[in-house]
């Protein structure tokens, strides 16, 4: 594949025609990694499972997926930087970067539990641009760039208009490895238990939050998360009307290890809880 975005038009680049323009260029290559992970689904076998730390699961296939999008998003952009969750040897941040969760819900995939996704955000000098959500078995493939709304295979997407906090579907994920702020996160979740419709664990960040943004869950929130559980999973909620931010509300979703989100409708009495535990 040779490039088609060229130095000289870098400046071009910022315009939200050309976002939406990498964004839907890109979703070919996250949905090759996504079949090269199902095809390995019945593959892999029990040798091949490392543990990076504590319930912290990779295998070659999410090495090889991680591979394949690097080579492959390098040849949409050149000179582009490149965040992953698995070790990369290109550069990290620069102008334009790839934030890159190779296979989100690792533990699902080596249980077979058949909810896992690839996760590809781009982000423009720190602020995220485009993601693409790919939920590899039920082939759905959420996406989103700046200004341009969110996508379900080409079909636009909203955010729920759950207007009770007694209506609403939440979607969490619990603690597996940082056991640090279990005793906030557990008596936060008492708490929501009683005030919500339900809970659900999904095991993908990334597909939680494309589920927010498709209207399926109404809220969400997780401790503990990197970039790229995130990147773009909370564009897709954005794009598609809801909010994001932190705990403390100062907006360092990314990096900050915390996020929640929901419709406006509800995200102020959300995070008013969420506070009361977590400050
Ligand atoms: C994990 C999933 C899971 C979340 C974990 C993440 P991984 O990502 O997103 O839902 O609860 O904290 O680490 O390890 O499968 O890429
Ligand atoms: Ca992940
Ligand atoms: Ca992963």
């Amino acid at each position: 594949m040779s490039s088609i975005y060229s130095s000289s038009s870098t400046a071009a680049l910022q315009k939200n025609n050309e976002f939406q323009k990498i964004c839907l260029d890109a979703i070919p290559i996250i949905k090759e990694a996504g079949k090269f992970i199902r095809d390995e689904s019945t593959r892999w076998s029990i040798k091949d499972i490392e543990m990076k730390g504590r319930n912290d699961i990779v295998t070659y296939v999410d090495k090889t997926s991680q591979q394949m999008l690097v080579d492959n998003l390098s040849k949409l952009i050149p000179d582009c930087g490149f965040i992953t969750e698995e070790d990369v040897t290109k550069d990290k941040e620069k102008e334009y970067t790839w934030i890159i969760d190779p296979l989100d819900g690792t533990t699902n995939f080596v249980y077979g539990i058949p909810l896992y996704a690839v996760s590809v955000a781009l982000a423009h000098k720190g602020k995220t641009v485009a993601g693409i959500v790919y939920e590899i078995n039920n082939d759905e493939c959420f996406y989103a760039w700046l200004n341009g709304g969110s996508y379900l295979n080409g079909k636009p997407i909203l955010i729920s208009q759950t207007a009770e906090i007694g209506d609403a579907i939440l979607a969490t994920g619990i603690p597996t490895s940082n056991f640090s702020m279990k005793r906030q996160y557990f008596d936060c979740l008492t708490d929501l238990v009683e005030v919500t419709r339900g809970i659900r664990r999904l095991g993908s960040a990334a597909v939680d939050l494309c589920y927010v943004a498709s209207g399926r869950f109404d809220l969400y929130f997780e401790v503990g998360l990197s970039p790229w559980d995130v990147a773009a999973g909370a564009l897709i909620v954005e794009e598609a009307g809801g909010v994001v931010n932190s705990f403390d509300g100062e907006g360092n979703f990314l990096n900050g290890r915390e996020i929640l989100c929901g419709n406006r409708m509800l995200f102020d009495s959300f995070r008013e809880i969420i506070k009361r535990y977590f400050e």
